[in-house]
């Protein structure tokens, strides 16, 4: 085993950095549209539901994976299989994964510091709404400004990668990390007794089933189910990671519920941010991708020190997709290296050359390469790379990791239990061994079968 490897310094340190790979801009930018999109409560409810069923054990069989094999998903398979089987494979699936994801990440971390500066810069003062949406229209448009914030994104965070896990992505995540909560706090609070925002409390908070209906049940499912994974993570090593770093004092169930509540109250907390916000400013929640960057603005103009509140808004925003850009750099650095002997030094150059080529086409997506619409009308090459991302890697690589977990022919239920349950703090239930080896995996198959039916072919 490497005894070289880094630790985190403390275990403060290792759920806060796991905490901000969760929370990210799945959290401040996409739950709200998504949500805003399926029809608010009742979405957020069947949301809750699937982190809770399937979102904390997947997170358990994660760690618990990183922690035993002490590798990143490029080599923890091979470390833990039984001899002879190809469970490995699965390394190219997550690695490309994490990739595709950070093609697009990338590219909207650059739209929040873009926004960081204008909102500091005075570029909002006094814009009505049509001219709110005007500057994000105009950004769109511009290929080489998106790039220049896309390549800004990329340079910070291999910047702090590059300093190595304690000085580098513990010391600055953990910063950033909890001046986000402060600030979700006292935001959610402002938003919520907003003037005319009472209707958006309603459509966030009251769940209406027949919105569900509306837009296809199992259409709504695939959509929760994609959202609850992305949200935490799970499903391609990007957490396992953090699981390499830790020592065994800690049960990881416990480690594991404490990561999901972190995350979810971020993700609700921003939905008491936006949906008073839209009502209050005649805004369709269901504006998708571009929701926050037309609403919020709005009422930052219209709040006595909005200039300074939006500024900070935006700041912790870029610092919560900071957060997870780091965590998921350091994740594709420690590929780099636990499979070649190359330094760090090198693997970092590449990369940064590397994830700066890939995420071109995410920008160039919305203009000189508007034509391409992979999803249907109107769909751009985020879109598609985030649907490849976020309602098929994920589910599926999740379903690899709990049968690897639970299989004989895997690591093996046993092994997991001993790893998962080393240290102090809550069990993991012995008695639910049918449940994730049978249930969970065929309840995560049937809705990604079923979604793609309803999505493709209905
Ligand atoms: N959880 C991150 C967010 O909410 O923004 C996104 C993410 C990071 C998804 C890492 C998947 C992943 F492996």
């Amino acid at each position: 085993m490497n005894q070289q490897r880094e630790k985190f310094s403390s275990r403060l340190g290792f759920i806060l950095i796991s905490a901000g790979c969760a929370i990210g801009l799945g959290n401040v930018w996409k739950f709200p549209y998504v949500t805003g999109k399926y029809g608010g409560a009742a979405f957020v409810l069947i949301y809750i539901l699937f982190l809770v069923l399937l979102g904390i054990p997947i997170l358990v069989t994660e760690l618990s994976v990183g922690r035993a094999s002490q590798r990143s998903v490029a080599m923890s398979m091979d470390v833990l299989e039984q001899k002879g089987t190809k469970w490995h494979y699965f390394k190219y699936f997550a690695m490309a994964g994490n990739y595709l994801l950070m093609m697009f990440y990338t590219t909207v971390a650059g739209w929040m510091l873009y926004y960081f500066i204008q909102m500091a810069s005075g570029g909002f003062g006094g814009l009505d709404q049509d001219g709110v949406a005007n500057i994000f229209g105009s950004m769109l448009e511009n290929p080489a400004l998106m790039a220049g914030f896309m390549i800004e994104v990329v340079l910070i965070g291999f910047g702090i990668c590059s300093r190595g896990l304690q000085k580098g992505v513990e010391k600055i995540t953990k910063v950033m990390m909890v001046l986000l909560l402060l600030l979700m706090v006292v935001l959610a609070v402002r938003s919520a007794v907003l003037e005319g925002g009472e209707e958006g409390l309603r459509f966030y908070l009251t769940p209406d089933f027949s919105a569900l209906k509306e837009n296809g049940i199992l259409e709504v499912l695939f959509a929760a189910l994609g959202q609850a994974f992305f949200t935490l993570s799970i499903g391609m090593g990007a957490i396992a990671i953090f699981g390499s770093y830790i020592d065994r004092s800690r049960s990881l169930t416990g480690e594991a519920v404490f990561i999901t509540l972190l995350d979810t109250s971020v993700a609700l907390m921003s939905g008491l941010i936006i949906f008073p916000a839209c009502f209050a400013y005649g805004i369709n929640p269901g504006a998708g991708p571009s929701l926050i960057f037309i609403t919020l603005p709005n009422v930052f103009n219209a709040m006595p020190g909005g200039r300074l509140w939006g500024s900070l808004f935006f700041l912790f925003m870029c610092f919560a997709a900071l957060s997870t850009v780091i965590a998921v750099f350091q994740n594709i650095i420690s590929f780099g290296t636990d499979l070649t002997n190359a330094s760090r030094k090198k693997v970092v150059f590449i990369n940064l050359v590397a994830i700066i080529l890939l995420s071109l086409p995410c920008v160039l997506g919305f203009n000189l390469l508007s034509g391409i619409q992979p999803l249907g009308a109107g769909s751009t090459v985020l879109d598609f790379e985030d649907f490849i991302v976020s309602n098929n890697i994920l589910p599926l690589g999740s379903v690899v990791y709990v049968l690897f977990c639970s299989m004989k022919m895997g690591w093996g239920w046993d092994n997991f239990m001993a790893e998962a349950n080393s240290g102090k703090g809550l069990r993991f239930p012995k008695s639910i061994r049918f449940y994730i080896q049978w249930i969970l995996p065929l309840v995560v198959l049937f809705v990604f079968v079923m979604g793609y039916k309803s999505l493709f072919f209905s």
